[in-house]
């Protein structure tokens, strides 16, 4: 298959730029490569919102840079911070022309508060926004001609001068994908190839990510020496459901604690205000530090949120989610307490990219989560990863737009690119020891790498994955690749950079924690 421009994951990400692409250059072929369905990304989870700048009577440009810069603690670049806050408003502006509606107090956008934001600046559709973007986005990119998609499909490899020595042109040729249906490898040729495969949760046991967010881009990149960087920077939501739902760890949206909701420990305290003085709206690593803190003191399994003080019709306007799933484990929240623990959430860094969105490798692009573009520095602000993504995607589609109506690669070209190369051993999958090695993966990473590390832990789990990676290494090279076996492959790459990043990081910043350094 070839493609002008082939994006990988369909999230707002690849979504929103793909969209964008499409309306600005409409003779680019467009394929778009999801892992599941359409709708299921990690885009769909988001409950918060988008955090940008609306209400100028209450809210400036200055003060969102500076409460993203304060919630980094000063590592974010403040350039890139700049010019996301300042072009936010137009991509919103944009994503409600392309159909998202947001919840509205008379003629102005209704907005929530969340942890680190010196006002309420949050746009959201309940506590559904990130589902109802998606939808939304999904809806434009599919009556757009030149976009075609392809569900249920896995990235396995970049395509470089790796598989193609002599062109040796240094850039980037399409991607190798499996589907799930019949585990064919397919080669897709493009000129461009956009990676917006989201997060990477799954590399832990207790995530708010969903099943797919196994950081295949992160992996796939950095076997292709691109540049990935940051991911000791994961940042851990404070509240996740206790306990899981159908296996699913359930997000309990920071905008609740916006409205009024309280952290309280088993005796009923509310601790945060032992730990910041902006008490349970501090930025999101010191209030998740604050919440291991008191579970660790008291041998707690989990603390408490207090919605009770919140009004029943409140919480039934917005957080009707919220209420609905606690409600599924026989918690009334406007009357009873919510069980919660901090849960992996966000990876801060990514594949490193420039203002346009470019990688080091030529022809690659990264959008969204994955990718790594200087706003987050050492702990994301809330709410500004939907932003990022609709900036960067914004930017990237344009700078792919004059790209290509500069001369491509020719068609002659493409046809050198060999099909995927496996192995031609038997087809004995082995699923119960990919699923067993990547419980254990999740085991080491959320033991040893979680909220609070050290060169022990780091060590411990970096010699345990060792193993893993030398048992999935064998997996490989005697097995017909597999969906479970390509993603396993990446969940050992995306681990180990996040082990050695880690032990090379040399201060407590953001939410890097490591507690040799106390
Ligand atoms: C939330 O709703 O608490 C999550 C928002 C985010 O991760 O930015």
């Amino acid at each position: 298959m070839y493609a002008d421009v082939l994006v990988v994951g369909t999230g707002i990400a690849g979504l929103s730029y793909a969209v964008r692409l499409a309306k600005k250059s409409p003779d680019a072929k467009i394929i778009m490569i999801s892992k599941r369905d359409l709708l299921e990304s990690n885009t769909k989870y988001a409950q918060g919102g988008i955090a940008v700048v609306s209400n100028f009577f209450n809210d400036s440009y200055e003060e969102h840079v500076r409460d993203t810069m304060v919630a980094s603690a000063y590592t974010s670049k403040e350039h890139v911070v700049d010019f996301v806050v300042r072009e936010g408003p137009a991509c919103v502006k944009e994503l409600i022309e392309w159909g998202a509606q947001f919840d509205t107090k008379g003629a102005a956008l209704h907005l929530g508060k969340e942890g680190g934001h010196s006002t309420k600046r949050i746009v959201h559709h309940k506590d559904q926004s990130g589902l109802h973007i998606q939808n939304a986005l999904i809806t434009k990119a599919r009556s757009l001609d030149n976009i075609t998609f392809f569900e249920n499909h896995s990235l396995v490899d970049l395509i470089t001068d790796h598989h193609i020595p002599h062109l040796n042109k240094g850039r980037c040729y399409g991607a190798y994908v499996i589907s799930k249906k019949d585990e064919e490898i397919v080669k897709i040729t493009a000129q461009l190839t956009v990676l917006s495969t989201g997060g990477a949760g799954q590399v832990y046991a207790h995530t708010t990510n969903p099943t797919a967010a196994t950081g295949d881009g992160l992996g796939a990149a950095y076997r292709a020496k691109v540049h990935v960087e940051n991911l000791h920077f994961v940042q851990f939501h404070p509240t996740a459901l206790f306990p899981k739902i159908d296996g699913n760890t359930f997000l309990i949206s920071e905008a609740i604690r916006g409205a009024g909701a309280i952290l309280r420990n088993h005796t009923g305290e509310a601790f945060m205000e032992q730990y910041d003085n902006r008490r349970d709206l501090a930025p999101r690593d010191i209030v998740s530090r604050a919440i291991h803190t008191e579970m660790k003191k008291h041998s707690l399994e989990h603390v408490y949120l207090d919605a009770t003080q919140i009004e029943k019709e409140k919480l039934e306007q917005e957080f009707p989610t919220i209420l609905s799933n606690c409600l599924k484990l026989g918690i009334d929240i406007a009357k009873a307490y919510i069980p919660v623990l901090p849960a992996a959430h966000y990876i801060c860094g990514g594949i490193d990219v420039n203002e346009h969105s470019q990688s080091n490798l030529t022809g690659l692009y990264a959008i969204g989560e994955c990718s790594h573009t200087g706003l987050h520095g050492a702990n994301r602000l809330a709410s500004n990863s939907l932003l990022e993504a609709l900036v960067f995607a914004a930017r990237a589609a344009e700078h792919s737009s004059v790209t290509l109506s500069n001369p491509l690669l020719s068609s002659d070209f493409f046809e050198e690119i060999p099909d995927w190369k496996g192995t031609e051993n038997v087809s004995n999958q082995k699923t119960d020891r990919i699923r067993k090695l990547r419980a254990a993966l999740q085991q080491i990473m959320s033991l040893y790498v979680g909220i609070i590390k050290s060169g022990e832990s780091l060590q411990k789990a970096e010699t345990e994955l060792h193993e893993i990676y030398m048992a999935t290494k064998e997996l490989y090279q005697l097995n017909k690749l597999t969906p479970q076996l390509t993603t396993l492959r990446n969940l050992v790459s995306v681990a180990y950079l996040m082990i050695k990043q880690a032990q090379k990081y040399p201060v407590n910043k953001g939410v890097y924690f490591n507690e040799d350094y106390v």
